[in-house]
Order: structure tokens, then sequence, then C-alpha cells
């Protein structure tokens, strides 16, 4: 595979997001893609094995039971572009389908360059496969393959593992309408949502009892010690998951155990916090299937088929380019 990496550099934005989201005056906030380096990603998929953590396997279900039929929807030719391919687990199911009826290109878009290595190996025996990743922001790979594509083939665009929770109601739909840009009508997306379930079982899922979530949150921490050269002593920081009713999603954040002071020479900043402030890291919003379908249509996508696991309530919903 031939891994297209990043040219930019990133620790400088890593540096300057990070300098904005705690210097800001009310709620101090690092963004959620921090969290996804290669350790964190490792967490993350140690997250997905966790027996709380439902949501994987509920989407791995769904992949797994409709491969064929979400398959047979599509037109031929037809390439898949992967938002955020992770491991690429979940995804193999749904690519050997495609190539079981012809040869396919796989393009994974992924900021983690372990996760996109990881899904090379993964995916890489499968018959009829070319795979071409890239080390990118969802939208810059995403436009880089739409100017790849042949004339005369559809794209297909995965966002699985309700990745898209992360952002709140409004930042979604216009991230769907920013990938709905790059796409043609008859174009497609199959998008994993998590659907809202009972607070309890969400605070479980998102504050496990091993505290592998707990690890995977303070990692952005470490990583900030790691690449910034801060001085985060990550005792001093716990990690909560809260439910926001009014948001309708679950947060995480991590919780200033005491007064201090905190330095982090590359952004250029020393960074005070009160006993129980915290850094809100992460939302995970929770939809209704109708909301998805008013989400996409607003977005110029028409909802043709929702796919739901009974079990741990997701689903899996393909809508197609208008
Ligand atoms: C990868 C964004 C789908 O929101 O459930 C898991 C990330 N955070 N546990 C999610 C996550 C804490 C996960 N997504």
């Amino acid at each position: 595979m031939l891994v297209h990496a990043i040219p930019a550099d990133l620790t400088y934005e890593f540096a300057a997001d990070v300098r904005a989201g705690l210097s800001k005056r009310g709620q101090k906030e690092l963004l959620s893609k921090y969290l996804y380096d290669d350790v964190g990603s490792a967490l993350f998929e140690v997250i997905c094995h966790l027996p709380e953590y439902g949501l994987t396997r509920a989407d791995e279900r769904l992949l797994r039971r409709h491969a064929e039929e979400i398959v047979e929807r599509l037109p031929v030719p037809i390439a898949v572009a992967e938002l955020g391919s992770g491991s690429g687990k979940k995804t193999r199911q749904i690519l050997e389908a495609f190539c079981r009826r012809q040869p396919t290109r796989y393009y994974p878009i992924e900021i983690s360059r372990a996760a996109l290595a990881m899904c090379e190996r993964e995916l890489s025996d499968i018959d009829c496969i070319s795979i071409l990743g890239f080390e990118r922001e969802y939208l810059d790979g995403l436009r880089e393959v739409a100017a790849q594509r042949r004339s005369g083939q559809a794209l297909l665009v995965l966002f699985l593992g309700s990745t898209i929770g992360n952002f709140d109601r409004m930042a979604g739909l216009k991230f769907l309408n920013q990938v709905r840009r790059n796409l043609q009508p008859g174009d497609s997306m199959l998008l994993g949502t998590d659907l809202v379930k009972p607070s309890a079982q969400l605070i479980a899922a998102y504050d496990d009892e091993l505290g592998v979530t707990a690890a995977f949150n303070l990692n952005v921490l470490a990583r900030i010690n790691r690449e910034l050269d801060g001085n985060f002593d990550l005792r001093k920081f716990e990690h909560v998951a809260k439910i926001n009713h009014h948001a309708r999603s679950v947060e995480m954040h991590l919780r200033s155990m005491c007064r201090q002071t905190v330095e982090i020479p590359a952004s250029d900043i020393s960074v005070d916090f009160r006993e129980g402030e915290t850094i809100w890291t992460e939302s995970s919003h929770k939809y209704s299937p109708e909301d998805v379908v008013e989400i996409a249509r607003t977005a110029g996508f028409r909802c043709d088929v929702q796919w739901i696991d009974e079990e741990w309530p997701f689903a899996e919903n393909l809508l197609i380019a208008e």
C-alpha cells in the first residue's frame, strides 16, 4: 500500500489548538481528535472489546449481517473510501462482498499512521482489493480521493462507528454537507450512528470499571507531555463521564483534583486549574433513527435504508446523494 503521509507540520497545529482550548475563559477544552494518536487508537481498540461498550460490536454485527444486501443496492463499478478506518476489522465483510462482485479499490483515510498500517495488514489478503491509504484529516483525504476517481465510477463513503457523534448536531450536519459536496448524485454514504439509550448504560460504557476509557482520556494529557513538552501530572486528574440531557450526548472530561498550574512550553502557555475544574475532551451524541433521516435530507442525501441492531441500539444508515 502506498501511504500518502502528511506533508504539513501537525505538531504546530496541535500546539496551537491546545493553546486555544486551554486558554478559554469558561469551559476548557481539548479537541477529541487529539485522543487518537498511536497510543490512544490502541486504547480505543481495547475499549471496543469491553463488555460495557457494545457500540463497535453492534456496528460489526450489522455490517456482517447486511454486507451482501448493502453491496447489492449499490452501482457497479464503485470505489470505497472510509473516513477513519481504524484497524479495518469491521470493514472486511463489506469489502469482501464488493470484491466478490469485481476488483475494488479501497481508500482508507486516517490520521493515525499506526492505525493505517494495521488496517492494511488486516485487509490486504482480500482477493482483488487494491488499497490506497491517506494519512489525512477526513475532508482533506476525501477531496483527494474525489480528485482521483475515474469517470463513470461511483463512490461509497464509509463513516462507521458513530464517529459522527463526536460532532455536536450542527457540526455533524455541516460535516455531512461537506462530504456531500465532494460527491456526485448517486454516490452513497454508509453512516453508522449510535442510538439513544438509558443513561446508566451510557455511563457504564464511557466509564468502564477496568479504567480503559479513563486511560484513553488521560492519554491526551500524556500526549501533550510527550509532544509539547508539557508537565501534566496525570495522577492529579481524573476521568469523568457525564450525560448532557439537553444535547443528548455523553461527555468525557478530565477533572483537576486540586488547584494546580501546568506548563506547556511548545504552546507557550501556563494553565491554572481550580480544584474540580474540568477539561472537556469529547462528546458522543446519540441519535434517533428519525434524526438521521432528517439531517441526511438537510445535507443533500436521501436515506435509503436503516438497519438497526436490537441488542445494542445502533443504526447503519445507507444514504444516497441526491
Ligand atoms: C469512536 C467516537 C465512536 O464516542 O463512543 C469511546 C469514542 N470515547 N469511549 C464514542 C469513545 C470513549 C467513540 N467513537
